[in-house]
């Protein structure tokens, strides 16, 4: 299959030029005839399909490489859109939806008959978000107003933050890839489950518990997320798999600055010994300190949105420098910190070393 590039500048289409316009609409067709396009939100990149025809779904699953029982999340544009998808909306779903829609939150409902459950992986509840990307919410309306899209990665990779990414794992395997510049935000949006007794987050992100808490009062977090010996599965099918996973050995270093860089270097001079490549991912309070053959530098370690927005980025770099053995330094704390430490810990499948 040939896959179509066409760039899509969210301020040419604020401005209401015209190319910009007509290349939204011809992606939108795609969907409409049961293709596949790429298109960029303000978390990471989509991969999106007609969420209400079957085939698509199982065409998305195909693409990515994907198990299909882990469900994908429908994309809208109106908030009025949401009736035909979901069987009951609670009041909290559009208390959410006040706040933070169009945004980065996802929520979880009942599902109505007219989803198909290959968009669902078999389940009665449907994931839903309204993005606020000036260009996915065009091309949404473009596509006839409900877009299916995990993110436009292969399945274990991490998601893509920047169009080259989207080639580099979808080229030829979809219809159409639309280049929007890079993400703003950088990590998924977070999910929050309305089906239960109690609002829970299913997965952390830019709008934190503490946010979630304001709106709707006490919201819990499921437990599996962090307790690294939980024997339970979490409740979103997808935050199970190895994810985000780069190439190379990535290892989680916490503890006092000093022995986190003493740490870090001492490993760095053997994995040279044996000519492997070393990368860090570090804060610039630390910078000029780490030896390692490529080290990020995310910021400072007071601005979290500099470190979530280029975290996948650094990843897929340091594949294609081919680092065999990376480092991070840790983000334990609350707030966004939550969101950034899952995607971490998922990516070194859990591996944190204490030093002082
Ligand atoms: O920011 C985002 O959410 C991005 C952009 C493209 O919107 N999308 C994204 O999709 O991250 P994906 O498919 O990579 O992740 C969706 C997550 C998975 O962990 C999946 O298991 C969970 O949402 N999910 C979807 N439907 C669900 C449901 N009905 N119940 C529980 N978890 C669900
Ligand atoms: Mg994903």
């Amino acid at each position: 299959m040939k896959t179509k590039l066409i760039r899509v500048d969210a301020q040419e289409l604020h401005d209401g030029k015209n190319e910009s316009r007509e290349a939204l609409r011809e992606a939108g067709e795609i969907i409409r005839q049961g293709g596949l396009v790429a298109f960029p939100t303000e978390t990471v990149y989509g991969l999106g399909g007609d969420a209400l025809n079957p085939e698509s779904s199982k065409k998305i699953y195909a693409a990515k490489g994907r198990p299909s029982d882990n469900p994908l999340i429908i994309h809208i544009a109106d908030i009025k859109d949401l009736e035909k998808i979901v069987k009951e909306i609670p009041q909290s779903a559009y208390q959410l939806a006040d706040v933070f829609w169009p945004g980065p939150l996802t929520m979880i409902l009942p599902k109505s008959e007219e989803v198909p459950y290959q968009t669902t992986g078999g389940l009665n509840t449907v994931a839903v978000r309204m993005p606020s990307h000036p260009v996915a919410l065009e091309f949404i309306r473009e596509a006839g107003g409900y877009v299916a899209a995990p993110s436009a990665n292969l399945s274990g990779k991490p998601s893509p933050t920047k169009a080259k990414y989207v080639v580099q794992d979808m080229d030829g395997r979809i219809d159409m890839i639309i280049d929007g510049d890079g993400v703003d935000i950088g990590l998924e949006s977070t999910i929050v489950d309305l089906t239960g007794d109690k609002p829970m987050i299913l997965r952390p992100g830019y709008i934190t518990k503490e946010m979630l808490d304001i709106v709707l009062g006490q919201v819990e977090t499921d437990p599996t997320l962090f307790d690294l010996d939980s024997k339970e599965a979490p409740k979103a099918p997808g935050m199970k798999y190895r994810h985000y996973a780069p190439k190379g050995e990535l290892v989680l270093v916490e503890g006092s600055p000093e022995a986190v860089v003493s740490y870090i270097n001492e490993q760095t001079s053997l994995h040279r010994q044996q000519g492997e490549k070393t990368g860090v991912i570090g804060t610039s309070e630390m910078t000029g300190r780490y030896e390692a053959d490529s080290v990020k530098i995310a910021g400072s370690r007071e601005d979290e949105t500099a470190i979530a927005r280029q975290l996948y980025t650094f990843l897929r770099e340091f594949d294609d420098e081919d680092v065999a053995y990376m480092y991070a330094e840790s983000f334990a704390g609350t707030g966004m910190r939550q969101a950034i430490m899952n995607r971490l810990l998922k990516a070194a499948g859990h591996k944190i070393i204490k030093v002082n």
